[in-house]
């Protein structure tokens, strides 16, 4: 028997435009260097967390359909981390829905962990200010400490559990990502392992940290005047140069495709058309260009078009994420 309704949150997936790749700390999630986000308004995942007292283990569903393995072990030992803080241990049972694809190299995991630490931490009746919900949620998944919060967020690298955490960026800047899907499918390589052999193996890696540093100064600069042009031009240069790391660690890493090359080559045409549209890409084949709310619709149509296999999403900044307990009561 289930003890109580549960409680429900929902995040939503951000997209670095100052990447995080590679820990110091595994154990802790302590990364070699800050990054920056945009949270998205689209593809939220729901994650609603019941008590249940009487039974002896954790029961995980994503999208309806009971995990196993490794993934089951992770959402085990986040819960371990928060019952350890609330001083409790009664087993919940945990079912989540993501709106979009997951392990796509589109921040499932972020938006994940984000609803899973805002629900597991209501429902064992902890009361964390939105940095401590940032450092837990960080302990799931790296980049979920950003989804914490809407619009942009900073992660500050920190060097321990306490110093690393990430918060809100209050900047007006609004652009349009628009999504360029090339493939749903899950990675055949995760990113936390993908980030560990980068770090361990790519003779590329310490100068991409150094310029990554740089970047950040600059890039918190071009958003606090809105200069899409700038805030562009370093995303893209900032994830090319993570993309680069990984095809130097050994063996390589690659989650670029031909297709994505294809969308790389289809933003700078515009560019070279004077639509300013600049690129990103994460832990996976597909794309997020950045660029003029106004110019969204033009921008994936082009990439639709000459791209057979890439359908678009256009998303805009997003919130924070929320609880639905009153709601649901
Ligand atoms: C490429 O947060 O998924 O999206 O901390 O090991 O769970 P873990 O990794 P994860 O890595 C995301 C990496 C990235 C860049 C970013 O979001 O900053």
């Amino acid at each position: 028997m289930v003890a109580d309704p549960g409680v429900t949150a929902v995040a939503y997936p951000n997209i670095a435009l100052i990447k995080y790749w590679g820990k110091r700390d595994e154990h802790q999630a302590i990364p070699w260097a800050d990054s920056l986000s945009i949270t998205l308004d689209v593809f939220p995942t729901t994650t609603t967390v019941c008590l249940d007292s009487a039974a002896e283990a954790d029961r995980v569903t994503f999208g309806g359909t009971p995990a196993r393995g490794a993934a089951s072990r992770r959402v085990a030992a986040f819960l371990d981390l928060v019952r350890k803080h609330a001083g409790r241990s009664e087993s919940a049972v945990v079912s989540t829905r993501n709106a979009g694809p997951t392990g796509a190299g589109l921040a499932s995991s972020a938006s994940g962990f984000a609803a899973l630490a805002r629900a597991a931490v209501a429902a064992y009746g902890l009361e964390l200010d939105a940095a401590d919900l940032s450092r837990l949620a960080r302990r799931g998944s790296g980049s979920a400490a950003r989804s914490i919060f809407g619009g942009f967020a900073l992660w500050h690298a920190g060097e321990d559990d306490h110093s690393s955490y990430a918060e809100r960026v209050d900047v007006e800047f609004d652009p349009a990502v628009v999504i360029a899907l090339v493939d749903g499918a899950p990675k055949r390589i995760s990113s936390r392992a993908a980030m560990r052999r980068t770090v361990e193996t790519s003779p590329l890696y310490r100068s991409w940290i150094e310029s990554s540093r740089a970047d950040l100064a600059e890039m918190t600069e071009a958003l606090a005047r809105n200069d899409l042009a700038v805030v562009g031009e370093i995303a893209e240069r900032n994830a090319l140069g993570m993309h680069a790391t990984m095809l130097a660690a050994r063996p390589a890493v690659r989650y670029l495709t031909a297709p994505t090359l294809g969308v790389l080559d289809s933003v700078a045409v515009l560019r070279s058309e004077n639509v300013p549209a600049y690129a990103t890409m994460d832990a996976g084949p597909n794309v997020k260009v950045l660029c003029r709310p106004g110019d969204a619709d033009q921008v994936a149509l082009r990439m639709r078009e000459t791209v057979p296999c890439c359908s678009t999403v256009i998303a805009r900044r997003g919130p924070g994420v929320t609880l639905r307990i009153e709601e649901e009561r």
